[in-house]
Parts: C-alpha cells; sequence; structure tokens
C-alpha cells in the first residue's frame, strides 16, 4: 500500500488514509455527524469495539458500535438489500429495532436504528433511518449504532474504519510536512467527546496523488494554503 511508503517519511502524529485509494474504502460512512465510521471509545458503560466484554466479564461484544448521536441519520454504508426487522432485546424498550441488511456480499445488522422501511433497496448513501434515544436507556453511553454481521464474526474485517498509523511525535513538538500539501479543510478526530476537545484538531491534507489527515496537531490555518516540504 502506498501510504506505507510514506512511513518512513513522517514525523506526524496520525495520519488517516481516507479516501487514498477508493478500493480500501469500501464502507461509506454509516451515521451523519461521523464521516470515518469512529467506533465508539470505552465509556462507563463497556467498549465499543468487537470481543469487547460485556456482563461483567461473562460475555463479550458480538458487534462493532460505530459513533452515532441519538436522531442522527443512519445511511447504507454501500448498496443494500434490507431483510426484515432484527432486534437486540427480547424485552421491548425505546431502543430495541433495527434491520438485517445483505450487501457486498456481506449479511450484517444494525441495531438502535428506526429503519424507514424493513424491505426493498437502497443505495450506498441513503438514508435507512435514525438512531434511536439511547441517551433515555443508557444515560451517559457513547451514543451508537451496533453493527453485528449475521454470522457474528468480527465485522472489522471488513472496512468500517479508515486505516490509520500512529506516528510518535511529542505533546508540544512541531510538525512538519512530509512533501508538498495543499491544507484541504479542519478534522476533528472526536465527535461529542467534550474531555478530548484539548486535542480534537486536525487537518485534511492532499499532496504527492494523496489525501490524508493528520489528528492532534494544531494548525495556524486549516484550508487554502499550500506548505513546502519540511
Ligand atoms: C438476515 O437475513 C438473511 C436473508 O434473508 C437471512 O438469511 C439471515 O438468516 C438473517 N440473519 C439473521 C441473523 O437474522
Ligand atoms: C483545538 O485546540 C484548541 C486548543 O489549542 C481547543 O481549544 C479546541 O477545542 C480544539 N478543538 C477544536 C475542534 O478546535
Amino acid at each position: 500500500m502506498r501510504l506505507y511508503i510514506l512511513f518512513g517519511f513522517l514525523l506526524l502524529a496520525v495520519i488517516c488514509s481516507c479516501g487514498v485509494d477508493a478500493s480500501q474504502v469500501k464502507f461509506g460512512p454509516l451515521c451523519s455527524g461521523n464521516p470515518s465510521n469512529h467506533i465508539r471509545e470505552c465509556d462507563k458503560k463497556g467498549c465499543g469495539a468487537y470481543g469487547a466484554p460485556r456482563n461483567n466479564g461473562k460475555g463479550k461484544h458480538e458487534g462493532l458500535d460505530i459513533v452515532c448521536a441519538d436522531g442522527a441519520t443512519v445511511f447504507a454504508p454501500f448498496d443494500v438489500k434490507l431483510n426484515g426487522k432484527a432486534v437486540p432485546y427480547r424485552v421491548n424498550n425505546a431502543i430495541n429495532d433495527g434491520v438485517n441488511l445483505s450487501g457486498g456480499g456481506l449479511c450484517f445488522k444494525l441495531f438502535y436504528v428506526k429503519p424507514i422501511k424493513y424491505s426493498g433497496t437502497l443505495k450506498k448513501g441513503q438514508k435507512i433511518g435514525t438512531l434511536l434515544p439511547m441517551q433515555k436507556v443508557y444515560p451517559g453511553i457513547t451514543s451508537h449504532v451496533h453493527v453485528q454481521m449475521c454470522d457474528r464474526s468480527d465485522p472489522t474485517n471488513g472496512d468500517w474504519t479508515h486505516e490509520c498509523l500512529d506516528i510518535v511525535c511529542a505533546d508540544g513538538v512541531t510538525v512538519l510536512t512530509p512533501f508538498d500539501v495543499m491544507l484541504n479543510q479542519k478534522a476533528a478526530p472526536y465527535i461529542n467527546q467534550p474531555k478530548k476537545e484539548p486535542i480534537n484538531n486536525g487537518t485534511t491534507l492532499s499532496g504527492e496523488g494523496l489525501s490524508f489527515k493528520l489528528f492532534y496537531v494544531k494548525l495556524d490555518r486549516y484550508s487554502g494554503t499550500t506548505l513546502k516540504k519540511g
């Protein structure tokens, strides 16, 4: 992968290869307000990663939680067929809804979503539905869509997230351009996480035929400028 080549040149904090290679980014955004399908980090109710402990360690998380605010719009991440209702709980509550979908050779379910319909098809980027009021049921949780493969395998075998590299860099150190770049727009790694605000800065860059993001970096300007290498 081309990004790998970059690795040797960079003295930078974090690179996201968002949009580097269309074939790598198979899954479009799932939720409005979360364009990079950011996964739910650990909160007091648990962690969003596949396999994370559940029920005091007696169970494990059989899906992947993608951050999504209550009431946000949930989109088809690729062209999908809707295969009917799918619900997470036996005992009903305010967020007990979802849909079974197939597309791209995958069968998966989305929970906590009120779909606009349970059958038919949708094109990538079209609205599937709306995130249900998760804060009412789990106050303080990071609201999210739960993605679960029908065979309960690891959804990250697909491309729900973009690939990133972490490059070691001390706090306060100057971040240099790895080659001539254009600053495209501001990019923030976190959504709705007030505690992370001090590091919630970054930018989208392009240059050398690549488009990528740097996170945890504060810039004087976020767009409309080109910078020379170094
Ligand atoms: C989802 O729908 C597909 C297609 O109808 C079906 O084969 C599959 O069993 C369903 N999966 C689950 C877990 O409900
Ligand atoms: C960016 O960094 C500054 C601190 O330098 C902080 O106040 C701000 O909340 C950060 N995040 C955003 C999105 O601007």
